[in-house]
């Protein structure tokens, strides 16, 4: 086939999926829910093709501007995060891409991979590959997790659900937020299989006890306790953004600590009365040991960023290690966590499972987190862009980009299986 058919080609296949689309809007017979149900599907349809001959399905000759009109014609996950700007109010788009400070350490997230080259192995038969990792004796289709992100709500009316619809749908594990905008059982519910917990412990014991217990109760794993809220922050993108928004923001949020639970389900029938901050608790390690006493299944500690407390992490008996700064949205450091993980994983020896987070976006940001040694990666922001401009199909294609790319550069590595990504695979660029 000549080029130029060849992109007819691609052409022809955007553009019939667009008609399908549009029919099926017009028709009566289709409840919106359900269009967009096929506007997953057919997102997700690429999906299934090798990776090597994809290429030509990735036309996108019909867009809305600049932005891209549905998941399926999006190249890469930034294409969702344009529309998610313009979906949502100034103050919600603020929350989620804002950084600390001057948000260099945000960015610094992002360029730690730039330093990192990838070494491509050939003559290998990578036809087939094998993608699945295990973690606490569960296998997980992809070592890509989703990052706990709180108040799903402001970005998609169907928040957390969607995003479970969405892990079930593509296999991947999800962690969700204790100020999420949807219960555990109902996440669960949607997932149709058991979550990962986040735990923001409380200034009252009791209250931060049955968090656990409700989570435990509801079927998660593991408990995953974020240790890098403490010092308080200045989330200075989302203040300025906050100005042009012409919203009362009253109207919805009350001020202070009440409005960190009064509309989170799972402080639902809880006294919160003695509590007085979900951050600045003045936690410390023996809060990890007391945490320990009563947590029966796997206690994670998210926020990690020096070898010196990951090695405090293993003496307190915990089971597993995020290294993480929050996306940059904890301390203004200038630390890529790409470019702490290193140390972390040499001080940790493989005792445990080390994930990582912040600036995930390519699939060969994964392969090189894999080949300094994480076990697993959770990416932030892009699947909450992925929510806010289309719903649970936004965050499927973002999900299915990540994977396609992985498993593209995976071949390119030489790796059949995650055990085969290693040291080799990656040199400093
Ligand atoms: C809007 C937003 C809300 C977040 N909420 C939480 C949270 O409730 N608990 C938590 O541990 N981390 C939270 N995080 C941090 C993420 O779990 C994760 O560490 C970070 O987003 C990863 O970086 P990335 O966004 O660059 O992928 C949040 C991040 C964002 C962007």
């Amino acid at each position: 086939m000549s080029r130029l058919n060849q992109q007819n080609n691609g052409e022809n296949t955007a553009l019939n999926r667009r008609k399908l689309l549009e029919f099926l809007s017009a028709s009566p017979i289709l409840a919106p829910g359900a269009i967009s149900a096929v506007a997953g599907f057919l997102a997700a349809g690429t999906s299934g093709a090798l990776a090597q001959s994809y290429d030509v399905l990735r036309q996108a000759p019909v867009m809305d501007g600049d932005l891209i009109a549905n998941p399926a014609q999006a190249l890469n996950v930034f294409d969702f995060e344009a529309v998610a700007k313009k979906a949502l109010p100034p103050a919600h788009y603020g929350y989620l891409a804002s950084g600390v400070d001057g948000d260099e350490t945000l960015k610094a997230n992002r360029e730690g991979f730039e330093k990192i080259a990838i070494r491509a192995r050939r003559l290998i038969d990578v036809r087939k590959i094998d993608t699945t990792v295990k973690i606490f004796g569960e296998t997980w289709g992809s070592p890509i997790a989703l990052a706990p992100i709180s108040s799903q709500g402001a970005f998609h009316p169907e928040a957390e659900g969607a995003v479970a619809r969405a892990c079930k749908a593509k296999n991947h594990q999800m962690i969700l937020s204790t100020v999420g905008s949807t219960s555990i059982e109902d996440v669960i519910k949607e997932r149709g299989s058991p979550v990962w917990y986040m735990l923001y412990p409380t200034d009252d014991w009791a209250v931060t006890e049955a968090l656990v217990k409700r989570a435990e109760k509801a079927g998660a794993p593991a408990i995953v306790l974020t240790v890098d809220r403490q010092g308080g922050r200045n989330t200075e993108t989302l203040f300025r953004e906050r100005r042009s928004d012409t919203r009362t923001c009253t109207d919805c949020h009350t001020p202070g600590f009440k409005n960190e639970v009064s509309r989170k389900p799972m402080f639902d029938d809880l006294d919160v009365s003695k509590v007085t901050n979900l951050y600045g608790t003045g936690m410390t390690w023996d809060y990890v040991k007391r945490l320990r006493g009563i947590v029966k299944g796997k206690l994670v500690l998210k926020g990690i960023v020096t070898h010196e407390d990951a090695k405090k992490a293993l003496e307190y008996g915990v089971d597993a290690l995020i290294v993480s700064n929050h996306g940059g949205r904890a301390e203004e450091s200038l630390q890529s966590t790409i470019g702490v993980l290193p140390e972390i994983v040499s001080a940790v020896n493989g005792k445990v499972p080390v994930l990582i987070d912040g600036g995930f976006r390519r699939g060969t940001d994964v392969i090189k987190a894999l080949a300094l040694g994480a076990t697993a990666v959770c990416v932030g922001r892009p699947y909450a862009w992925g929510l806010a401009a289309f719903g649970q199909p936004g965050v499927e294609m973002v999900l299915t980009l990540m994977q396609r790319e992985f498993e593209t550069i995976m071949r390119q590595v030489g790796a059949t299986k995650i055990a085969e990504i290693n040291a080799a695979s990656v040199s400093r660029a």
